[in-house]
C-alpha cells in the first residue's frame, strides 16, 4: 500500500507513537501502522531527567525513517533540547517539537529548528497554559502539540481539561493568521478522537490504541472516528 494515503479527510493525520510499538520489531511494526493508514510517525525522545524513563536518540529515530520512509517528527521530552537539534535533523526528521518548561530560551530554540529546514513545534504539559506561553513566538510555530497527559509513559488515561486548551489554541491561532498544526499526545482513542477533531486538533497522535492488539483494525477504527467528526 502506498505512503501517501493522504490526510484524513484532506485534514488530519494519525501518527502513531513508536514508544507504544514492539521495540525488538520497531520499524517493522510501525509499517504496519503505515499500511492500514497512518500518514506519519511520532518519536518519544526521553532523557531520565526532563521525565524518569529513557526511551531511544537520533541513531534508533534515524534507523526506522530508513527502513520505513515515513515522516517522523521528533518530541524531545529532554532538558536541554537545544543541544540535540543537529543529530535529530541528520536523522532525517521533518519537525523537532520541544517542551516549553525544558527550554529557557525557546525563540533561540525555535528559530535553530527552523534554520535547518525543519518544522519547528512547541508541546505544553497539561498544566501551562496556552495564551500566555505562545503569543510571542507564534510566528515561528509550525506545531503545537498539547499533551493530554502528563508525559513520560504511554498508556496514561486522557485528561479532558485538554479539549479546552484546544479550542483556545485553536482560537489564538486562526485569529494570528498561523497555519501551524495543533497535535494532541497521550490517551488517544478511537473514543476521543472526534472530540479532538472538533475541537481542532490536526495531528492525532496515539500508541496504546495503534500498536496494542491489530494494528490494522485500530487505525481503521481511529480513521473511522474522525471521518465521522469531518463529516458532522
Ligand atoms: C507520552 C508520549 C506519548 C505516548 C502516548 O509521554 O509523549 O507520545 O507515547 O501514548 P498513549 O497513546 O499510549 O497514551
Ligand atoms: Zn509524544
Amino acid at each position: 500500500m502506498s505512503r501517501s494515503s493522504g490526510k484524513i479527510g484532506g485534514v488530519v493525520e494519525l501518527r502513531p507513537s513508536l514508544l507504544a510499538a514492539d521495540f525488538s520489531r520497531l520499524a517493522e511494526h510501525a509499517k504496519e501502522a503505515l499500511d492500514a493508514g497512518a500518514q506519519a510517525l511520532h518519536a518519544d525522545v526521553m532523557d531520565g531527567r526532563f521525565v524518569p524513563p529513557i526511551t531511544y536518540g537520533a541513531d534508533v529515530v534515524k534507523a526506522v525513517i530508513e527502513a520505513t520512509g515515513a515522516v517522523t517528527d521528533a518530541h524531545l521530552m529532554i532538558v536541554e533540547p537545544e543541544k540535540q537539534l543537529d543529530v535529530f535533523a541528520e536523522a532525517g526528521v521533518r519537525g523537532i517539537t520541544v517542551h516549553v518548561e525544558a527550554d529557557k530560551h525557546l525563540h533561540r530554540t525555535l528559530s535553530r529548528i527552523r534554520e535547518l529546514g525543519l518544522e519547528a513545534g512547541v508541546a505544553l504539559n497539561p498544566a501551562t497554559p496556552v495564551v500566555p506561553t505562545l503569543r510571542h513566538v507564534i510566528p515561528l510555530l509550525d506545531r503545537v502539540l498539547i499533551m493530554s497527559v502528563n508525559p513520560g509513559w504511554g498508556g496514561q488515561t486522557f485528561i479532558p481539561q485538554a479539549i479546552d486548551k484546544i479550542r483556545r489554541l485553536r482560537r489564538l491561532l486562526d485569529s494570528s493568521w498561523s497555519k501551524a498544526s495543533i497535535q494532541v499526545d497521550g490517551g488517544v482513542s478511537a473514543k476521543n478522537a472526534g472530540d479532538l477533531v472538533r475541537a481542532g486538533v490536526t495531528e492525532l497522535v496515539a500508541g496504546t490504541a495503534v500498536f496494542k492488539g491489530d494494528v490494522a483494525s485500530n487505525v481503521a477504527a481511529l480513521r473511522k472516528a474522525v471521518e465521522a467528526a469531518l463529516a458532522v
